[in-house]
C-alpha cells in the first residue's frame, strides 16, 4: 500500500475515533448498563457494545471487503488473515471506565495479509491519540514520537498483569523486584502508550488479539520488542502471554522468567 493511500485511511480512522470519543463522552454521564462476562472482574457495558457497533459500521461502509475482529462479537469469525483485517477494542480498560470514568482507550488496528499497517490507541479522557505504523511513523496527537531509549530492567519501571503478580506467575515478583518499580494501570492500551513514550521499559500480561493488535504495530514501529513471554512471535488471532519491552529489558526479563514458563 502506498503512502498516499495510508494517509487517506489514517485521516478516515481519525474521524471515526473523534465520533467514537464524543459518543463515549456523551454516554458516560448516563446510567451505565454493566454486566459480568467470565467473572465479577471482567465487565462489559452497553457503551462497549454500542461503540463497537458504531466503529464496525464505519469500517463496513469504508472497506466492505474487510474482515473485522471485535471484542464484543459484532464483527466476523476470522480463521485466516488474508486481505484487510481490522481489530477493534471499543473500550480497553472497561473496569477503569466503570470505576473511574478515566484511564481507558479506544483501540483500532489494520492488518493487511497479516502485516501490521496502522494502529490507534486513543486515551479518551486525556484526549491523547497514539497513531501510526511502520510506513508513516508514530504520533502522539500531531507530534512525532522518537524511538524510546533502550533502557534495561534495572533502570526502568515495569507494568505487569495484577493477577499474575499476585500469583507470582512466571517469577513475576522477581521481575518487579529487579526493576526500578512496578506500575499497574489496568488498560493494556494505556500501558503500551507509556512504553511508546519511554516512561516504562516493559509490559507483560495475558492478552487477547484486540488487547495487543494496535499496540503491537505502534511498538514495533518504534523499535520495541513484541513477543510471547518466552520470546516467540505472536499469532495475531490467538491469545497469549505477551511481552512488549525495550530490546534490553526483554533480554533482562527472559532469563528471569526462564524455566518458569
Ligand atoms: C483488559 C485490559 C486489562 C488487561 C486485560 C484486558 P478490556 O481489556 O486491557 O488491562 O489486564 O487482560 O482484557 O477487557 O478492558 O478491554
Ligand atoms: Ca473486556
Ligand atoms: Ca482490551
Ligand atoms: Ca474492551
Amino acid at each position: 500500500m502506498n503512502v498516499t493511500e495510508l494517509h487517506r485511511i489514517d485521516r478516515t480512522v481519525k474521524q471515526w475515533l473523534q465520533t467514537s470519543r464524543n459518543f463515549i463522552l456523551a454516554k458516560m454521564n448516563e446510567n451505565l448498563n454493566v454486566a459480568e462476562k467470565s467473572s465479577r472482574k471482567d465487565l462489559v457495558t452497553n457503551v462497549d457494545k454500542e461503540n463497537e457497533k458504531l466503529l464496525i459500521s464505519k469500517i463496513r461502509t469504508f472497506a466492505p471487503d474487510s474482515q473485522i475482529l471485535g471484542e464484543e462479537g459484532f464483527g466476523d469469525q476470522i480463521r485466516q488473515t488474508k486481505g484487510w483485517v481490522w481489530v477493534v477494542d471499543p473500550i480497553d480498560g472497561t473496569m477503569n471506565f466503570v470505576k473511574q470514568r478515566d484511564h481507558f482507550a479506544i483501540m483500532i488496528a489494520l492488518y493487511v495479509d497479516g502485516q501490521g499497517v496502522l494502529g490507534y490507541i486513543y486515551d479518551v479522557i486525556n484526549d491523547q491519540l497514539f497513531s501510526g505504523g511502520p510506513e508513516i511513523g508514530v504520533f502522539q496527537n500531531d507530534e512525532r514520537l522518537a524511538a524510546p531509549k533502550n533502557i534495561g530492567l534495572r533502570d526502568g519501571l515495569v507494568s505487569l498483569s495484577g493477577p499474575m503478580v499476585i500469583h507470582d506467575r512466571f517469577n513475576f515478583q522477581k521481575v518487579a523486584e529487579t526493576s526500578s518499580g512496578l506500575r499497574i494501570y489496568g488498560s493494556a492500551g494505556i500501558e503500551i502508550t507509556h512504553l511508546l513514550k519511554g516512561e516504562i521499559v516493559a509490559y507483560v500480561s495475558y492478552l487477547k488479539p484486540w488487547d495487543f493488535g494496535a499496540g503491537k504495530i505502534l511498538a514495533e514501529s518504534l523499535g520495541l520488542a513484541v513477543s510471547t513471554v518466552d520470546g516467540q512471535a505472536l499469532d495475531m488471532l490467538s491469545s497469549d502471554f505477551v511481552m512488549v519491552a525495550t530490546v534490553q529489558a526483554q533480554q533482562d526479563i527472559l532469563p528471569i522468567i526462564g524455566s518458569n514458563v
